[in-house]
């Protein structure tokens, strides 16, 4: 395949943060790494049943963790491919160097890096990037979620109906996969006008904060998948919770963002079968 050219990010002058300038030059660095290796080509392999991992994913995420021990040698850093930390630390950076690695994986460009900074446990920073397409998402608490160099905003709709829906699986082939076939139709029986599955958490979330979706959820991700992303929902107006209506942990966890005005609508669909923690599927009864 050949290859385009990554632009420099297009990061707005009126953001300012003491850590988003090393967020973005991680994500820059490493956003070069994962490109150069979906042109070039790389080695597959599954790290466990549909869960992919390249050379791509654990350089990107080396080089990451390496800039950002440059600046700020004391910060935790949580990463996907390896890097262990305490997520009390005062100060967190929560890093995906490859998210949308089936993506990757199958030549469709549609994946991202995602960098997330925390602060005594709230999110302060987001940078998220398509490497292929230089799509560049930033937020930093309180100044707003931003592409393109516009502050973006969730979507005003009221109701589900004519809604476009975003949607994601984990690797998993039993009941979480039917959980989530259930409330997909259940959603469908809202008359939305659709359901779409990209395959990268980081830039699903960026479509609810871009207000293309009324709503996404997962029933699993991990804090790599959600940690920028859920910033920029809630920088550009909307709602993140897990799909029973609790606070995003730390931990991995089941994951609903809305624009807000339809969170208790599609909370009370992604409720229906997950509850505690679980998938919740009755047979022969109300829920199937
Ligand atoms: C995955 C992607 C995918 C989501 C999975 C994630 P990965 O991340 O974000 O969209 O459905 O749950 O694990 O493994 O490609 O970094
Ligand atoms: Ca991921
Ligand atoms: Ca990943």
């Amino acid at each position: 395949m050949t290859s385009t050219v990554f632009r420099d990010p297009d990061l707005p002058s009126t953001l300012n943060h003491p850590q988003l300038n090393v967020a973005v030059k991680a994500a820059h660095e490493a956003g070069k790494i994962v490109a150069d290796y979906f042109y070039k080509g790389t080695t597959i392999r599954t790290k466990e049943s549909f869960n992919l991992v390249t050379d791509a994913d654990v350089n990107a995420e080396h080089c990451i963790a390496e800039i950002v021990r440059q600046s700020f040698p004391t910060h935790a850093i949580l990463g996907e491919e390896g890097h262990e930390a305490d997520v009390t630390s005062e100060h967190l950076w929560v890093v995906d160097p490859l998210d949308g690695t089936n993506n990757f994986a199958h030549q469709i460009p549609h994946f991202a890096v995602s960098i997330g900074y925390y602060h005594r446990g709230i999110a302060q920073v987001g940078v998220i990037v398509n490497p292929i397409t230089s799509d560049w998402f930033f937020t930093v608490r309180g100044q707003g979620a931003w592409y393109r160099n516009k502050k973006t905003q969730v979507s005003n709709e009221p109701t589900l109906e004519k809604t476009m829906i975003g949607i994601g699986f984990y690797y998993d082939r039993g009941i979480m996969m039917e959980a989530t076939l259930t409330a997909i139709r259940d959603f469908f029986r809202q008359n939305i006008h659709g359901v779409r599955r990209f395959g990268t958490a980081s830039l699903d979330l960026c479509q609810v904060g871009l207000g293309r979706y009324g709503a996404y959820f997962e029933y699993q991700l991990h804090p790599w998948d959600f940690a920028a992303g859920r910033l920029f929902v809630e920088e550009a107006g909307g709602v993140i919770s897990d799909c029973e209506g609790a606070e995003l942990p730390m931990a991995r966890t089941s994951c609903l963002a809305t624009n807000g005005l339809l969170h208790a609508a599609s909370l009370e669909i992604t409720k229906r079968y997950w509850k505690n923690g679980m998938p919740h599927l009755v047979k022969n009864g109300d829920s199937l």
